[in-house]
C-alpha cells in the first residue's frame, strides 16, 4: 500500500488555512502524524477519509486518485475520528456487528468471530452486551479502535487513538497495532504526544500550523538533538534563572538543589552533563531550531 500526498493545501470557509502545501509518501506500517493542538492534524486525517475535499493539490492511494476512487478506497480504510461516539441504543458487539457489515464482511459466522477477537484485543468482551451510552469514556474509545479495526482494513487512520485511555490500555493498544502494522497495511496515527510515537514507528512527520516541518524517521530526529541535551545542577537560587533561560525538559529535586533536563545548544554557565536524547528532547529541540537546520543545509527531507 501508498498513500501519495501531493501539494495539498485546505482552506476552510472562513479563510483559516488549516494545511499548506503538503507534500508526503506514506508507505507500509505505521506512520505518526506529531502535532500540537491546531496542527493541522485532524484536517488531514479528514481528507485522507475523503470526509472533506482539499482546496487544491491531491491524494493518491496506490496510484488512484482518491477524488475518483473515493468509495473503493473508503471500502478499505478503517478510521477513528478524534470527536467518535458510537450510536447510543446499540450493544458494544452489536455496534461492531454494524461496523464490519460496512466493512464489507458478509459472512454471519465470520463476522460473530471477528467481533469476538476484536472485543478480546480492545478488552472489551466482558463488556460486549452493555449498551455502548453505558460505557465509560476509555471503553467508548476502545470501541471506536474496535470498529476501526474490524473488517481488516488496508489503510487505518487513527486520530489521537490514545485520547482517554488509562497506562494498561496505551500500552495494550500500542501492542495491537505493532502486530497489525507487521501486515500489508498502513497505519496513520495522529498525536499530540511525543511517547505515542513508539519503537514500531519508522516513518514520523511532523506538523506546524499547517506546515510539514520534518519528514523522516524518529532516530534521525533524535540524532539532530546529539550533544544538545544536558543535565543542569542547580541550586535553589538557579532554579528560576535556568528556567527563564533554557527549554526545561523535566526537574527533579535533588540534594540542595535541582537536577534539570534542558535542552540548549549550550548550557554556558553551569554545572551541567551532557545526556543522551530521547524523542521528547529531539522534538523539543527540532521545534525550536528547525528553521535554522534547514537553512544550514540539513540534509532531510523538510520542507517548511
Ligand atoms: N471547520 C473549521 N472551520 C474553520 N477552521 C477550522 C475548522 N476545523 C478546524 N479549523 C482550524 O484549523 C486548524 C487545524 O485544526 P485541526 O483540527 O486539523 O488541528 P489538530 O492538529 O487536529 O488539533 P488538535 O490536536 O487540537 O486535535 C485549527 O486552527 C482549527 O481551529
Ligand atoms: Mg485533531
Amino acid at each position: 500500500m501508498d498513500i501519495s500526498i501531493q501539494e495539498l493545501t485546505k482552506i476552510y470557509p472562513n479563510g483559516h488555512k488549516a494545511l499548506k502545501d503538503i507534500n508526503l509518501e506514506i508507505g507500509n506500517g505505521m506512520f505518526g502524524l506529531l502535532g500540537a493542538n491546531g496542527a493541522g492534524k485532524s484536517t488531514l486525517m479528514r481528507i485522507l477519509v475523503s470526509l472533506m475535499h482539499p482546496t487544491s493539490g491531491k491524494v493518491l492511494v496506490n496510484g488512484m486518485d482518491l477524488k475518483k476512487h473515493r468509495r473503493k478506497v473508503r471500502s478499505y480504510t478503517g478510521y477513528l475520528p478524534q470527536d467518535f461516539s458510537a450510536f447510543p441504543k446499540l450493544r458494544a458487539w452489536e455496534f461492531l456487528d454494524y461496523s464490519a457489515r460496512l466493512a464489507g464482511v458478509k459472512d454471519k459466522r465470520k463476522r460473530r468471530d471477528e467481533i469476538d477477537e476484536m472485543l478480546e484485543e480492545v478488552g472489551l468482551y466482558e463488556a460486549r452486551e452493555r449498551f455502548a451510552n453505558n460505557l465509560s469514556g476509555g471503553m467508548k474509545r476502545r470501541l471506536g479502535i474496535a470498529q476501526a479495526l474490524i473488517g481488516d482494513p488496508k489503510i487505518i487512520i487513527v486520530d489521537e487513538p490514545t485520547t482517554g485511555l488509562d497506562p494498561d490500555e496505551r500500552i495494550r493498544f500500542r501492542n495491537l497495532l505493532t502486530k497489525i502494522s507487521s501486515r500489508d497495511v498502513i497505519i496513520v496515527l495522529s498525536t499530540h504526544i511525543v511517547g505515542d510515537i513508539s519503537s514500531t514507528c519508522h516513518h514520523m512527520a511532523l506538523l506546524r500550523n499547517g506546515r510539514l516541518v520534518y519528514d523522516g524517521s524518529p532516530e534521525d530526529l533524535i540524532d539532530m538533538a546529539r550533544g544538545k541535551v544536558w543535565k543542569i545542577s542547580a541550586s535553589h537560587e538557579q532554579f528560576d534563572e535556568v528556567s527563564v533561560h533554557f527549554n526545561v525538559i523535566s526537574s527533579i529535586p535533588s540534594v540542595g538543589g535541582w537536577e534539570l533536563e534542558v535542552v540548549t545548544d549550550s548550557p554556558d554557565g553551569y554545572n551541567a552533563a551532557p545526556m543522551d536524547p530521547n524523542l521528547e528532547h529531539a522534538y523539543v529541540y527540532y521545534m525550536e531550531h528547525h528553521e535554522s537546520l534547514l537553512e544550514h543545509g540539513n540534509k532531510i527531507k523538510t520542507f517548511v
